[in-house]
């Protein structure tokens, strides 16, 4: 931990003598934490926190989120300035090295991503395996998955090097694989990456040119695409993060921790919530049928929540749905779209949660997945795409937090311990003498 602990809390079990002193770490911002490592050793008691909503899993110098003032910052730099300010390539490599790159660095990290973005052309023929309904999500997950069998080379955890190769080829092959998912599913060939556009450049590329004519790519929706992806790219120790750091902590390859981590971004509740908003606002249909949802979202029998809304850390309005809604109107403007439904249904959709009782009471606030599919369907992107372009982003944050996770002397194996509320240690009855 980079401070000394400043002060201790005590913590007695009633009736008895028995307690544990324990150790108050700070942080740079937000609230302490109360290192409970030894409470098992004093007290022979475990934490509880399904969820994990008060527990710090690890140290970590990469993102700070304060939920009650809906500020987001990387290595320190608000996620506004990093949006308006920088391309996708600069906030990777701050996330990965710590600083925003000087022009020189800037360059060399372009350039060492761009060599990276082809896929081994055995890895290819790996798609012809899925059904062409398989979503996209699907297949990113068994492909990058299968990573790690065509490049050993960069496997070796331990290695400083290979972990930094596997980090660059994770960052430079996402695109090109995800927009061959969408390729395959589409039934069109594979669009191989073109090294003289940007990033962003060549992922909408790979996902809209054919072989047949000539392709350009719209300046405005590659720059949109560049800020989506920054919106997307790091986010603390949420449910994948955690997931890739829980798989790397056991000396997985990276190719497989990031596998996991997109196969946990996949749920409704996580990544999956960009596709389930524009099934929600195509399902609510009109303006005039809002009322009906908003009745249903409050019915605690109904199970219906208001999808892009609420957030497990944030309490106050999320700054990434802020840049994405005036994202929406420049790409909607560009594209010449005056009427939009689905973006009338969204705000008046947010207009109505945000002056009411239930949504105000529980601090319900839209969240990054709100205003993003109407975006990427304003761009021309399948619905089924989305969440993969979320992992397409989130790739550079999961490397990173597992990059430091293995850098930091303090991890150990993932292992959380439970109450245990089954049955008491019993006999087996033979089979032939159960009733
Ligand atoms: N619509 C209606 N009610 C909600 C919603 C919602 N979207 N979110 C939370 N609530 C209610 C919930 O019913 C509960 O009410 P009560 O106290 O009366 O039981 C209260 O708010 C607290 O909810 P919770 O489920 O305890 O909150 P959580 O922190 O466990 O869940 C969440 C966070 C994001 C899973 C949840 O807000 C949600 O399901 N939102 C919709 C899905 C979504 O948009 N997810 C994207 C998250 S941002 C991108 C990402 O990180 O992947």
């Amino acid at each position: 931990m980079s401070k000394p602990a400043a002060q201790t809390v005590t913590i007695t079990l009633d009736g008895t003598d028995r307690s544990a002193t324990l150790p108050v770490i700070p942080g740079t911002l937000g609230p302490s934490v109360i290192d409970i490592r030894r409470l098992y050793q004093d007290l022979g008691m475990f934490t509880y926190d399904p969820g994990y909503g008060a527990t710090a899993a690890c140290e970590s110098t990469i993102t700070y989120i304060d939920g009650d003032q809906g500020i987001l910052l990387h290595r320190g730099y608000p996620i506004e300035q990093l949006a308006e300010q920088c391309t996708f390539l600069e906030v990777a490599h701050l996330l990965l090295y710590g600083e925003l790159p000087t022009k020189a660095q800037y360059e060399a990290f372009a350039r060492t991503i761009t060599r990276h973005t082809m896929i081994h052309e055995q890895l290819r023929r790996f798609f012809d395996g899925f059904r062409r309904d398989a979503h996209p999500m699907a297949v990113l997950t068994g492909v990058v998955g299968a990573m790690s069998a065509f490049y050993p080379d960069s496997s070796d955890v331990n290695d400083p090097h290979q972990r930094e190769i596997s980090a660059h080829r994770l960052i430079a092959k996402l695109p090109t694989i995800a927009a061959w998912a969408y390729k395959y599913s589409v039934g069109q060939p594979f669009m191989y990456p073109r090294n003289d556009l940007g990033y962003a450049e060549n992922f909408l590329y790979m996902l809209n040119a054919v072989p047949t004519e000539p392709y350009v790519v719209n300046p405005v929706l590659a720059r949109a695409m560049d800020r989506i992806l920054i919106l997307h790219a790091d986010h603390e120790q949420n449910a994948s993060t955690s997931t890739v750091r829980l798989a790397g902590s056991t000396g997985a390859n990276p190719f497989a921790c990031v596998a996991a981590g997109i196969a946990t971004l996949w749920g409704p509740a996580h990544g999956g919530a960009n596709e389930a908003v524009l099934k929600m606002l195509a399902e609510i249909g009109s303006v005039d049928r809002i009322p009906d949802f908003i009745a249903k979202v409050k019915d605690k029998n109904s199970n219906v929540r208001l999808m892009g809304f609420g957030h497990r850390v944030y309490k106050n309005y999320d700054p990434r749905a802020k840049i994405m809604a005036r994202t929406c109107h420049e790409v909607l403007a560009d594209l010449g779209i005056e009427h939009e439904p689905l973006l009338e249904i969204a705000m008046e959709l947010e207009r109505i949660a945000l002056s009411d009782e239930y949504f105000i009471s529980r601090k319900l606030y839209p969240n990054v997945d709100f205003y993003s599919g109407i975006i990427l369907k304003a761009m021309g992107l399948p619905t089924s795409m989305f969440t993969a372009l979320f992992a397409v982003a989130r790739t550079v944050g999961w490397i990173s937090q597992w990059k430091e996770m293995i850098e930091d002397p303090s991890q150990r194996i993932g292992r959380p311990r439970q109450v245990y509320t089954g049955a008491g240690q019993r006999d087996v009855v033979p089979l032939s003498e159960r009733g």
